[in-house]
């Protein structure tokens, strides 16, 4: 069974060649109605079930567009709408799943949801993001960096802000594929102590952005956080925002990503956003090349 659950559990090859088939399906379909069916149709006569136990847009919308190419069936599904947020067991809701569907992917709260379906479905589970991980969008941020910049080994990533998900998947993003990530952020929003050894941190965002090739960010207050700790987490972050004047102290031709949902003028300025070093439009549609990799991967097709 070949689960996509987490970069750091996926090895560096496959990783790779997950990247390299995600390019070619890309520009194998350049140009062409977003509904017009792949050619080879690698997911024809599959269903796959995506459950949502979060919002989403990106996820929701990139899976769904991306089977429906591949010539797969979807059925998005809310978690509280299914016996899932009503008592029944994961392992249960796994083991019925399996005998309806070829595939799941789940975005939910507590990584060990995302572990007991793993370990129950007899069918190939993707994490979709949970409050730990979010390794499709790191797959698609590595897409984004190379259509961009080239090779992304040997590289310096900053992530300034929230030491959250994203950046967990990040940070194992930077063993597997060979790059250095900088963390700058406050010391109470430290990302969790399993990620020690795969990044450095530097406190002072002006120190940490030099020499960047790429500087990210991402909402200051994650799904998963007390929106009571709003306040507290703005007053501990502003000094982390990404704008004109942090961009300015990278490499000139450093590319700035944002997973969105964004807070405009929060962690990121509009004029960072949309200005000439931002990719966060390419970075969004390629959630969708890069998971219909994954989906191909998973299901070995
Ligand atoms: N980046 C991302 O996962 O977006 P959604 O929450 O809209 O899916
Ligand atoms: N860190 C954010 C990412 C959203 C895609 C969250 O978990 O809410």
């Amino acid at each position: 069974m070949t689960h996509f659950l987490d970069i750091h559990t996926t090895s560096p090859a496959d990783l790779r060649g997950i990247i390299d088939s995600a390019a070619s399906m890309k520009s194998a379909r350049a140009g062409l109605p977003k509904g017009t069916p792949d050619a080879d149709q690698p997911l024809a006569n599959h269903m796959v079930a995506l459950i949502f136990e979060k919002p989403s847009t990106r996820t929701r919308i990139s899976f769904d567009v991306g089977v429906r190419q591949m010539g797969g069936e979807t059925m998005v599904l809310s978690g509280k709408d299914m016996q899932l947020g009503h008592g029944e067991t994961i392992a249960d809701t796994a083991r019925v799943l399996s005998r309806y569907v070829d595939l799941i992917m789940i975005r939910t709260f507590e990584e060990q949801t995302l572990l007991e379906m793993a370990e129950y479905a007899s069918v190939p589970v993707i994490n979709g993001l949970t409050d730990r991980t979010h390794p499709c969008q790191i797959m698609a941020d590595i897409l984004t960096f190379e259509e961009h910049s080239g090779p992304i080994k040997g590289k310096k990533v900053v992530w300034s802000g929230d030491g959250n998900n994203v950046f967990a998947s990040f940070a194992h993003a930077a063993k597997q594929f060979d790059f250095d990530l900088v963390f700058t952020g406050p010391e109470t929003l430290q990302p969790e102590a399993a990620l020690d050894g795969l990044y450095t941190t530097e406190r002072n965002p002006n120190l940490a952005v030099q020499g960047a090739d790429l500087v990210v960010t991402d909402t200051w207050v994650s799904m998963h956080d007390p929106q009571s700790a709003r306040e507290r987490r703005h007053n501990q972050l502003r000094g982390y925002q990404v704008n004109a004047d942090l961009m300015s102290k990278a490499k000139p031709d450093a590319l700035f990503m944002h997973c969105l949902p964004a807070h405009r003028d929060d962690e990121a300025t509009s004029e960072v956003m949309d200005g000439l070093r931002s990719v966060i439009w390419d970075e969004a549609e390629n959630r969708m090349h890069a998971q219909k990799a994954v989906l191909r991967y998973c299901l070995g097709r």
